[in-house]
Order: structure tokens, then C-alpha cells, then sequence
């Protein structure tokens, strides 16, 4: 059930976190648990670059991805811009996705979020369609409630 493997993705970043406070060490160790344990097409974090005003790839498992992603731009700038989960059911029906896979076809994006500010995203992509539901957003953002104390 993905109930008992998100509750052992959380008991294993519990784990790792107590253990190591390096951010890159954390976020790599965290694409992986969560590539590992539950199979997604890519999983992997872009990181807010204030300078920029971009999203700057981080560490993830999967495919090449594009480097850098504007502010409000595709899945994950808007959920940076609008500091919420976001869950596309098919990636080609929502406007100004971001392609970096033609195998992608859905995708949730989660904000981290630290005193009410964006550091960073978990963006997951799966290459069936409708795969992310309420279930996956629940433990997604309490994994990343928890990353937030990270940063
Ligand atoms: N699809 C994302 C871009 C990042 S890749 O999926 C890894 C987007 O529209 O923001």
C-alpha cells in the first residue's frame, strides 16, 4: 500500500536528517529514498536563487533535467510564485509546462517552506498519467514540512 511505503520514506529521512545537517547530503539522500521506495519517473528538488530569480536544479534521480526555471514559470515556478502544491493529473494540459522528458505525463510540485518563504521545490514526474492524488500531496508536504527545518 502507499500509505506503509511513504510511512517508512518518512521514518528513514527522520533517520538520515537526525544523523546529517548537510543540505546536499539531505536533499540527495531524500531524491533517492523517494525514487527507491516508490518508483517515480524523476524525483528531485530546485532550489530558489535569489539573485537569479530563478529555480536552480538541485540534487534528483532520473533523467537530464533543464538547469534553471523562472519565477511563476511552468509547474514549478508556479508553485514557487504561488507558494502551494501543485498536482497536474496530464503535464500536457497545463499551460507553460516545462518539458524535460517527452516520457513525462504527470507531475506534483511541492514548495518548501521556511518563516513563509520558498526555499525550495520537490518536483516528482511520473510517465503514466493521473498518477499523484490527495494521498501522495498529504505525505509529500509533511516530508517537506520537515526538509524546511533544513534550510
Ligand atoms: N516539468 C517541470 C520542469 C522540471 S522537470 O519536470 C524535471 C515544470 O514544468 O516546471
Amino acid at each position: 500500500m502507499k500509505s506503509d511505503r511513504y510511512t517508512t520514506i518518512i521514518k528513514i529521512l527522520d533517520s538520515l536528517y537526525m544523523e546529517e545537517s548537510n543540505l546536499m547530503a539531505n536533499l540527495s539522500n531524500t531524491a533517492a529514498v523517494i525514487k527507491e521506495y516508490l518508483g517515480f519517473f524523476w524525483v528531485g528538488f530546485y532550489i530558489v536563487d535569489e539573485k537569479s530569480n530563478q529555480l536552480i536544479v538541485g540534487p534528483y534521480q532520473g533523467p537530464l533535467a533543464c538547469g534553471r526555471i523562472e519565477y511563476g514559470r511552468g509547474v514549478c515556478g508556479s508553485s514557487w510564485k504561488e507558494a502551494k502544491t501543485l498536482v497536474v493529473k496530464d503535464v500536457h494540459e497545463f499551460p507553460g509546462h516545462i518539458s524535460c522528458s517527452p516520457l513525462s505525463q504527470s507531475e506534483i510540485v511541492v514548495p518548501i517552506i521556511k518563516d513563509g518563504k520558498v526555499m525550495a521545490v520537490l518536483d516528482i514526474d511520473h510517465d503514466k498519467k493521473a498518477t499523484f492524488d490527495e494521498e501522495d500531496q498529504k505525505y509529500l508536504e509533511r516530508i517537506c514540512d520537515e526538509m524546511a527545518k533544513l534550510f
